[in-house]
């Protein structure tokens, strides 16, 4: 009856393994109590702060997965929304909300988003005071943090005690394949996201069953209403019920949802409890990654920068488009990479191309014209200089037009780099003051360093991570 392999789990294995999954992360009553007590009194003490200073404050709100209980136990943090009146310019808004938080925070610490907000403690847990706008229409926020009282409200009102369950397992899950996060380094699901599909679906169960047949690009509306100016890569559409111009999933990319969509399948044909545990990454030496280098016939080359003074969302994304620009020159330059990956530590940012070979024949062809044409004359004694590069010619080819080879300066990937890179157009930020700050280097000649073997693990250790490691044969 069933076309299933047959070690493959049933339904009532997973609601087994959902079940014993769900009771050990839930949070204890008595911390959920913590909690609440905690939202009641930031809110209140908010209030008083307030009113002392007499700050413009229109209302505090604790939004986010603290006030609905789907937080995970380990990443709780209380999100704390600090609203004023829209006429209050953007500068004022910023001082205000940071001066409140300061009056009830201890610990405070700045920090940016589209604009500062104060990290800081608050009875042993941490806060995050965000300032924003009171808005009336979410479809018209003046900050991106503005519609989260929607967001508050609308899933407040359709979850359930069941639902809150399941979100906590579908986070859990995501995090376990390391997909879970919607900050630019990440790439991944939202919290809010993940509230929404369970909105939708019902269970954590119910929303893999439908993730595993999803095709990317996955649109969950009608096409009618898709939200406008969705970028060619989308991954998912979604839009924010609140504000249907927007996709909630914007943040999602397309390589972390064919990761999701498999797992989902894999998950559900074998489930387990291992499926929802945080493995530490296998540690790749810089040693293992010139062994495999050396197996693989190919050469990797890493470039280095000075990390520049950026927060990690305005960071990556540049990191990412400078990667994808230096792929791109060395797919001219006859280096087209086999892969490549980046990683940012706390002074560096690394990138690392594999490339098939590490040098380049001495030979370029040059075309020259057809034979008979006046230009013929030009080519021939530009050529035939003494001083001229050359290595074989000028000659006429089969086509019967004329050709030389010359010789190129630059045949090492990393000679050919180091040429194209003040050409290449880093962005503002990535480019260093100083040139020397470069250094574009063979692996076998970089000191290793904990960004560096974060990059080298995400080039030559790639495999899903349900499948375990391979036999050492094809290590
Ligand atoms: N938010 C959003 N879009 C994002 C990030 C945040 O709309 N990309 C809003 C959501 O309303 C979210 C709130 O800001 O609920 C708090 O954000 P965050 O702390 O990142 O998410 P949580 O829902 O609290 O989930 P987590 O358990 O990961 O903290
Ligand atoms: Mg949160």
């Amino acid at each position: 009856m069933s076309s299933r392999p047959p070690a493959a789990g049933s339904d009532t294995d997973a609601g087994a393994v959902e079940a014993a999954v769900s009771a050990q992360i839930a949070p204890s009553p008595e911390l959920l109590e913590r909690v609440a007590r905690v939202r009641t009194e930031l809110v209140r003490r908010v209030e008083e702060a307030a009113k002392a200073r007499g700050s413009p404050l229109v209302r505090a709100l604790v939004a986010g997965s603290a006030a609905r209980g789907t937080f995970l136990q380990d990443r709780l943090d209380i999100d704390l929304f600090l609203l004023f009146p829209p006429e209050l310019p953007r500068d004022r808004l910023r001082e205000e909300g940071l001066a409140l938080g300061r009056a009830v925070l201890t610990e405070p610490e700045t920090r940016y988003a589209e604009h500062p907000y104060l990290r800081g403690k608050f009875e042993g847990f941490a806060v995050d005071a965000v300032p924003g706008y009171a808005v009336s229409d979410s479809a018209h926020p003046l900050s991106a943090v503005d519609r989260t009282p929607f967001h508050q409200a609308y899933l407040t009102e359709r979850e359930t005690p069941e639902t809150v369950r399941e979100i906590r397992l579908t986070k859990q899950f995501l995090r376990a394949i390391g997909v879970y996060g919607s900050e630019a380094r990440t790439e991944g699901v939202s919290g809010y996201l993940v509230e929404l599909l369970i909105v939708r679906f019902g269970t954590f169960h119910a929303l893999l069953t439908e993730a595993r047949r999803w095709r990317i690009p996955v649109r969950l509306t009608e096409p009618d209403q898709e939200p406008p100016r969705l970028p060619e890569n989308v991954a998912l559409i979604l839009p924010d019920p609140v504000d249907p111009h927007r996709n909630v999933a914007s943040a999602l990319s397309r390589r972390n949802l064919g990761l999701l969509i498999l797992a989902a399948g894999a998950y559900l044909d074998r489930p387990s409890e291992q499926w929802f545990e945080i493995a530490l990454p296998a540690r790749l030496t810089r040693d293992d990654a010139l062994a495999r280098i050396q197996v693989r016939g190919t050469h990797v080359t890493v470039v280095t920068l000075p990390r520049p003074d950026l927060v990690d969302d305005t960071l990556y994304p540049q990191v990412r488009k400078a990667g994808r620009a230096i792929a791109e020159e060395l797919t001219r330059s006859e280096f087209p990479p086999l892969g490549w990956a980046l990683a940012v530590d706390g002074s560096r940012v690394y990138l690392v191309f594999e490339v098939p070979h590490s040098r380049r024949s001495a030979v370029r062809m040059q075309d020259g014209p057809p034979a008979g044409i006046d230009r013929v004359g030009n080519f021939l004694e530009k050529w035939t200089s003494p001083e001229a590069p050359l290595l074989q010619g000028p000659y006429v080819r089969e086509d019967g037009s004329l050709a030389v080879e010359t010789r190129r300066k630059e045949q090492t990937v990393e000679e050919v780099l180091r040429g194209v890179f003040p050409r290449l157009s880093l962005g503002r930020d990535l480019t260093p003051s100083d040139p020397k700050e470069v250094t574009i280097q063979p692996l076998a000649e970089v000191a290793e360093s904990p960004g560096l073997l974060v990059a080298l693990r995400e080039l030559l250790d790639k495999r899903l991570p349900w499948l375990g490691r391979p036999s050492p044969s094809r290590a």
